[in-house]
């Protein structure tokens, strides 16, 4: 992550708090937050897919609930604590809803990953015990071209058990209902 541009530069303009640090960026305030996360702050966990709210690719948490940064402007953000991929771990230490994505190998091309990844945390947030038809009900905007739908769903009840203190990464995945 690029460190935030302190709020004595020249350039600030917007002041807003990513992951837990305040950044002040140079952005129009009717810029997509997507944009400004992705090319003002380097954050590029948040993907930009269809640019339209639907594909769910571009999703961020917004004062902990899902949202898809690509059509919100960023002046909806000021004032609000944003949270992306980047916020929940890092590369040594994932998060519980990151590890157990890795433990699922719940990726194929891993485009729609961020915002599978941020749904469920968001999810989890609000519900940490959720049920298989909940995390569906939850994921349903998601798209995944791939077809690794069952790993996705695996990885979500996993992380309900992470976040729980359940079973740990070298646990058995847990087992779902047959698919439809
Ligand atoms: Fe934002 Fe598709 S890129 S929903």
């Amino acid at each position: 992550m690029q460190h935030p541009v302190p709020s004595s530069s020249p350039a600030a303009g917007l002041r807003l708090r990513v992951n837990g640090q305040v950044c002040e960026v140079p952005a129009e305030p009717g810029t997509a937050l997507l944009h400004v996360l992705r090319n003002d702050l380097e954050l590029n966990g948040p993907k930009y897919g269809c640019g339209l709210g639907e594909c769910g690719a571009c999703t961020v948490l917004i004062d902990g609930v899902a949202a898809r940064s690509c059509v919100i402007p960023v002046r909806a953000a000021v004032g609000r604590e944003v949270t992306t991929l980047e916020g929940l771990g890092t590369l040594p230490c994932p998060g519980a809803t990151q590890q157990a994505f890795i433990d699922c190998q719940a990726a194929q091309c891993g485009y729609c990953l961020n915002g599978m990844v941020m749904t469920v945390e968001a999810l989890l947030r609000r519900n940490p015990q959720p049920s298989e038809q909940e995390v569906r009900n939850e994921l349903h905007h998601n798209l995944c071209r791939c077809g690794t739908h069952v790993e996705i769903l695996q990885a979500a009840l996993r992380a309900a058990q992470l976040r729980a203190g359940g079973t740990g990464p070298d646990g058995p995945p847990m087992a779902l209902e047959a698919l439809p």
